[in-house]
């Protein structure tokens, strides 16, 4: 999604403003733009594509100045053209934007009636020709900023730079995050304190509704109502989370490969080890009071969410109610203060997402929060966080996100289960121990099975639609297979409930169709080795993930059987989580697609 970097600095800012912009490269964009003040005269560089281009834009024609403000656009009004790329400039003003302008039909039908000239698709552009239109009426570049806010509907984070005015950049948060970084004579503004990394870890985050005008002397922060606040400074993790890929030629693959410790950390934050139990996480909701639980997501942390739904209505016996966002925040559910609210989120910025925490909050329900970001908005405006400690995750694809966020829920079904005495000591403890091995068995796991999956990858690189299947919690699992596949390698890739195969996906099935089922030998292995059969008599190809006694059980020839250790059925959507990464990745290398960064996808969704 669209990233925005602002700096009002001591020597020329181009080159680092696109130092700022190759950290925000992670949210997934498809071109970008910088623009500097150079002797009070506005002047861009903006380019299609990959920051590379903007850099050899740069290069051929560099950009002096010491104030600017830059870009990486995920297309949402108008093709990623240079046309449409960001700064947009109008009379005096130039403007970066990360969200979507509502109302930028009607403001773009009165803006041309008044005269106004558009040069781009984008809803943004609005917004400089507003800003420009309150100048032209004589306001301070403050008083444009202010009105234009007014009558801006929608979400946005806005960075706006004034011509002939070297000494400001005015910000602006409504709905997307905005963060101010306070430097040593140096101010900066960022979508997130990773960009601003580099620069500084001293950072305000800018409340809803806020703006901000930041000079090198510092910032002062209004609330939409025009006063002026005070908010907190504070010392980002930003810095800790620059990542690289080290020996890893993907990001995506550096992440698979970290699960084991992560999740293990991530565990280790939840369960006591010495004891076997699980330390007091919910603290503030009271899970035996609970007559049930919404939860709400989207993408991979939407199947988390799922699978959790397993878990919680299993182990503690409380009713889940799970919604992709987007359809939560208008279903009209009935809310009641008997309920608490789960939000899962990597990025703790998805804003169909935060606008469901928010629709809560209102009602006063309990809100909680599984987030992988500390200091996002979700987290910020959640009554209890329950967090993963995934560290920054680069790939657009989730991987290690994903099993952290299950490894979070699992932890929660079970405190909500002791809470809702459904769960006896000895089970706890039981449960415990298979927390714990999850660092070995992923380790175990990835050590062992990643040359054989590589190799059918190269097989699987050849099918034009792959089928997935699975019971109980295999089932989400099947449909974060299908995602992870489709999402890097676009091979369209559907996942099912095995048990829903002979009403409709059946149909399908000849021998252009893998089907990849996901079937550890548990109580359902049985029932999914007959659906197996279903689509074996039809001539499709199986490619079974299971473990040893599930291999020796199989009764039919597979294309491939990816052999698992065994583990303890809890846990396991965890550790098969790892063989469908892999194959995902393996597929998308050969298939010589941008893993890390797929086409029209985007790592942070900060628009509806
Ligand atoms: C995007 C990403 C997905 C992610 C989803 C939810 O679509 O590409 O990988 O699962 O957003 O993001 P969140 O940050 O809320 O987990």
């Amino acid at each position: 999604m669209c990233g925005i970097v602002g700096i009002v600095g001591k020597s020329a800012v181009a080159p680092q403003l696109v130092d700022a912009l190759k950290r925000l490269e992670y949210r997934g964009y498809d071109s970008a733009g910088v623009a500097t003040l150079n002797n009070g005269k506005l002047e861009r560089r903006r380019a299609e594509g990959k920051l590379v281009n903007l850099e050899s834009r740069l290069q051929d024609s560099p950009l002096e100045g010491t104030i600017g403000i830059g870009h990486t656009r995920w297309a949402t009004h108008g093709a990623p053209t240079e046309q449409n790329a960001h700064p947009h400039f109008t009379q005096g003003v130039a403007v970066v934007h990360n969200g979507i302008i509502e109302n930028f039909a009607s403001l773009r039908d009165e803006l041309k009636e008044a005269g106004a000239q558009f040069s781009s698709q984008t809803d943004t552009e609005v917004v400089a020709h507003l800003v420009s239109s309150y100048l032209a009426k004589g306001a301070t570049p403050k008083e444009a900023a202010q009105q234009t806010l007014a009558r801006l509907e929608g979400a946005y984070a806005l960075a706006i730079l004034f011509e002939n005015h070297d000494n400001m950049i005015i910000g602006a948060r409504h709905g997307p995050p905005l963060a101010v970084g306070h430097g040593d004579g140096e101010m900066y503004l960022g979508s997130d304190s990773i960009a601003l990394a580099p620069f500084t870890d001293d950072v305000t985050y800018l409340e809803d509704g806020d703006w901000a005008v930041v000079t090198h002397d510092g910032v002062e922060v209004f609330d939409s109502a025009g006063n002026k606040v005070d908010r907190a400074r504070q010392t980002s993790q930003g810095a800790a989370m620059v990542a690289d890929k080290g020996n890893y030629k993907h990001f995506m693959l550096k992440e698979i490969h970290e699960q084991p410790e992560v999740i293990s950390r991530t565990i280790s934050h939840y369960v006591d080890f010495a004891t076997e139990t699980f330390k007091p996480i919910s603290e503030g909701i009271d899970f035996a009071k609970l007559d049930r639980l919404a939860v709400s997501a989207c993408g991979t942390a939407y199947y988390a969410g799922l699978i959790g739904k397993y878990w919680i209505e299993r182990y503690a016996r409380l009713p889940v109610e799970i919604d992709v966002a987007s359809e939560f925040r208008y279903r009209e559910m009935p809310l009641n203060g008997n309920m608490a609210a789960f939000f899962i989120s990597q990025s703790g910025e998805t804003a169909d997402t935060l606008a469901c925490l928010r629709y809560c909050k209102q009602s006063g329900v309990q809100i909680g929060a599984i987030v992988n970001v500390p200091e996002s908005t979700i987290a910020r405006e959640s009554d209890i966080v329950f967090p993963t400690l995934a560290g920054i995750e680069v790939g657009v694809a989730s991987t290690k996100a994903f099993t952290c966020q299950l490894a979070v829920l699992a932890s929660i079904a079970i405190a909500a289960g002791r809470a809702r005495c459904t769960v006896t000591d000895a089970e706890e403890k039981e449960l415990v121990r298979a927390l714990v091995s999850l660092e070995r068995l992923s380790s175990d796991t990835l050590g062992s099975g990643e040359a054989k999956i590589e190799a059918l990858s190269r097989d699987l690189a050849k099918y034009k639609n792959v089928l997935y299947l699975g019971r109980g919690t295999n089932f989400p699992l099947a449909l974060e297979g299908a995602l992870k596949l489709k999402e890097i390698s676009y091979i369209h890739a559907e996942g099912y409930a095995a048990g829903e195969l002979k009403h409709g996906p059946i149909a399908l099935i000849d021998e252009d169709m893998p089907v990849i089922v996901i079937a550890p030998f548990d109580g359902l292995y049985e029932k999914t080795m007959s659906n197996m059969q279903e689509v074996a008599a039809r001539g499709g190809q199986i490619i079974l993930i299971t473990d040893e006694k599930g291999a020796e059980h199989v009764s039919i020839d597979t294309m491939s059987t990816i052999v698992m250790p065994e583990v303890p059925e809890f846990i396991s959507p965890i550790i098969y989580s790892l063989p469908i990464q892999l194959l995902a990745y393996h597929t998308a290398v050969f298939m010589g697609t941008d893993v890390d960064q797929p086409r029209n996808l985007a790592k942070s969704v900060t628009v509806e």
